[in-house]
């Protein structure tokens, strides 16, 4: 089965082919970070308005690329929420107007889900069951995951994500938008200068006794910091080190102890801090030291993509009776959306 997905939920537009025989035969992404750039984060509307630019060149490039034409598609899968409205708008309309025309079903796809099965496009996969730690910008959780839509949620932040937490410190920092990728890489830089640590920050509800997180006294210590300092290169390396250092404490902690309180031995890391150097080196250690393996996405895949959501697509699709979709004349988006309501499909699909 030939799925096309098409991402478009935030700021990057992800399109991708997945065979479930063959695999991911091509993907495409544009990311609009350099027109958010210049106002500090994303505009809504702009970015409604670049998908709908973007969108359909990049399936022509896609099929181009992979050697196939519209009519070789057997499904669609769009990412229909969580995400800015007019943003999954823009892929909701373009995946049902296709698949009305070509006579073929299109799925809504949880961003999240798309997220939390990624590193399944990786080889080795990892087996159900397995912790997932989902950690992007919009979300922080930890998730028990028994087979596809079958979702616990375990834990999860109270108030920022940590994507949230490393981009308002970078802007904290100078360092612009999104700030997590350029704070990441100069608390690398610090950590390979030999420079004497200087700050130790807070690690927020690490003996909470429970799975969640906390990420915003963080950030609001960083900034009283900031405000007693003179910022010199030093000293905001020094900083982003912390943080970081901070950061990771936290997550890798809880992502042990979540390991631990359901007894399961696979950890999965997915969405865009995943991509993170020292969160994924810490939690290799934590999780190899209690005999646990971490499988963590292709790092182009830890960001925003299309290839998750054709695999979502196609994992959900296998799993229904195929011949019997019904064509999607309409539908909705769902700017919030709970992942544990996503139910389980009929049978576990074979891919
Ligand atoms: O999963 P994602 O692409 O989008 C959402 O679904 O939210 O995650 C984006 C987030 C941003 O907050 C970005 O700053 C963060 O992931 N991020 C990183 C790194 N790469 C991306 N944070 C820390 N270290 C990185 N290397
Ligand atoms: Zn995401």
């Amino acid at each position: 089965m030939l799925v096309l997905g098409i991402e478009t939920s935030c700021d990057e537009t992800g399109v991708a082919i997945y065979d479930t025989c063959h695999g991911l035969l091509g993907h495409a992404l544009y990311s609009q970070t350099e027109m958010h750039g210049e106002y500090g984060g994303v505009v809504p509307e702009l970015a409604s308005r670049d998908h709908i630019r973007r969108v359909l060149p990049l399936i022509r490039q896609t099929l181009a690329a992979a050697r196939l034409e519209l009519h070789d598609l057997d499904a669609i899968a769009y990412t229909q929420g969580p995400g800015l409205a007019g943003a999954l708008l823009v892929g909701a309309s373009i995946a049902v107007s296709l698949g009305f025309a070509l006579e073929i079903p299109a799925l809504g796809v949880h961003h999240l889900e798309g997220h939390l099965l990624s590193p399944l496009l990786s080889d080795p996969a990892p087996d159900f069951p397995f912790v997932a730690l989902l950690v992007s910008g919009g979300h922080t959780q930890l998730m028990q995951v028994d087979g596809l839509g079958s979702y616990t949620l375990l834990g999860e932040t109270v108030d920022d994500a940590a994507g949230e937490a490393f981009d308002k410190t970078a802007k904290l920092l100078g360092l612009g938008y999104p700030g997590g990728p350029a704070l990441s890489k100069l608390a690398d830089q610090f950590a390979q200068s030999g420079w004497p640590r200087r700050f130790d920050l807070p690690r927020p509800m690490l003996h909470s006794g429970d799975l969640n997180f906390s990420f915003s006294g963080l950030k609001t210590a960083v900034l009283t910091l900031v405000k007693k300092q003179e910022m010199t290169p030093q000293t905001q390396a020094a900083l982003a080190f912390a943080f970081q250092e901070a950061v990771t404490d936290v997550l890798s902690e809880k992502a042990v102890a979540a390991l631990s309180r359901t007894g399961l031995t696979r950890l999965v890391v997915a969405g865009g801090v995943g991509a993170n150097r020292s969160l994924r080196t810490a939690l290799l250690q934590k999780a190899t030291k209690m005999g646990a393996r971490v499988f963590f996405p292709e790092l182009q895949f830890c960001t925003d993509n299309g290839a998750m959501i054709a695999f979502a697509g196609a994992m959900r699709l296998q799993s229904l009776d195929f011949a019997r979709q019904k064509l999607n004349n309409g539908f909705t988006v769902h700017s919030r959306w709970d992942l544990e309501m996503q139910g389980v499909p009929s049978a576990i699909p074979k891919i």
